[in-house]
């Protein structure tokens, strides 16, 4: 399976810190935001990935990754010209995917909680249709929202409805088998004027071949596209890294836990790391390993 970040858009809600740079870039707590959903990815099991961004940020996004051998991973890049929506992935990415499966994750979402991999690892593997993630929030109104049946079913999605059927909504995580490339080709924009994921998410619906996973209230999930939730999301890494030591999506760790790099490496890569905490947690790991 191949895996999309998408990380451009215009971040016009964080205004005026995004008239300069990449809403992606911006430090959730003590990493680039993107470290997020990349670990995201790399959790899942995904090691070919491409980072899409705008034509100006893409430059800043191949400085910060390379190709992805540091981490064990694949990384490649493309353009997005304008923030002609979420969908767009699967045309931009076309050549990429070729006739795999692709997960495509937003460069803005955080996700974490206990047996999160496992799930990721399960929905990478086999995959059939489409399958996404829904999270309960306290108000639904600027979401994707899920309506489920009596079996937990998804019956149907509303884009940003006034009056929601449910608290349930999707999250920036979605997996599908090959047909994706072909279902987006055929997506006219929508009133905003958007390639729309939900569009995308209606056909496997149509199909009968949407599932939907529930992330209950052990899981923790954030998007950082407002000063507030940007806030919150840096107090969270930071509240969960200070009590337990561990770092959220630290990616050199994923890579050596998930084995895509050896020990050997991890240890030179913290070496040539600036002094920094985050060097002195890479440090740790290597006295500590088991
Ligand atoms: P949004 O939060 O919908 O858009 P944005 O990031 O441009 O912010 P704002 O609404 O404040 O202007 O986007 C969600 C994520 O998807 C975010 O990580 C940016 C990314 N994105 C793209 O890369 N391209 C797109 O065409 C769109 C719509 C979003």
């Amino acid at each position: 399976m191949k895996g999309i970040i998408l990380a451009g858009g215009n971040g016009t809600r964080l205004y005026p810190v995004t008239r300069v740079i990449n809403k992606q870039l911006l430090p959730v707590y003590d990493k680039p935001m993107i470290y997020y959903p990349l670990s995201i990815l790399m959790l899942a099991g995904i090691r070919e990935i491409l980072v899409i961004s705008s034509e100006k940020f893409l430059p800043c996004y191949e400085e910060l990754f390379g190709d992805g051998s540091n981490l064990g991973l694949e990384i490649s890049y493309a353009i997005q010209k304008e923030p002609n929506g979420l969908a767009e992935s699967f045309i931009i990415g076309r050549n990429f995917v070729g006739s795999d499966n692709v997960a495509l994750i937003l460069g803005d979402n955080i996700f974490f909680g206990q047996g999160l991999s496992g799930q990721l690892q399960n929905s990478s593997k086999n995959h059939q249709g489409g399958k996404i993630f829904a999270y309960w929030v306290s108000d639904p109104r600027p979401y994707g929202v899920i309506t489920l049946n009596d079996a937990q079913e998804i019956v149907n999605i509303e884009e940003k409805p006034e009056n929601p059927e449910s608290n349930w909504v999707v999250t920036g995580l979605y997996f599908y088998d090959n047909r994706v490339l072909e279902v987006a080709n055929d997506l006219e924009k929508s009133a905003r004027g958007e390639l729309e994921i939900t569009d995308v998410n209606k056909f496997y619906l149509s199909q009968g071949q949407l599932d939907v996973k529930l992330l209950g209230r052990g899981y923790t999930w954030l998007d950082t596209g407002t000063h507030e939730s940007l806030l919150e999301a840096s107090q969270f890494v930071q509240t969960i890294e200070s009590r337990q030591g561990f770092k959220v999506a630290c990616l050199e760790e994923v890579a050596l836990r998930m084995n895509y790099i050896s020990l050997e490496h991890f240890s030179k890569i913290s070496e040539q790391m600036r002094e920094s905490s985050y060097k002195n947690y890479l440090k740790s790991i290597v006295s500590n390993i088991d």
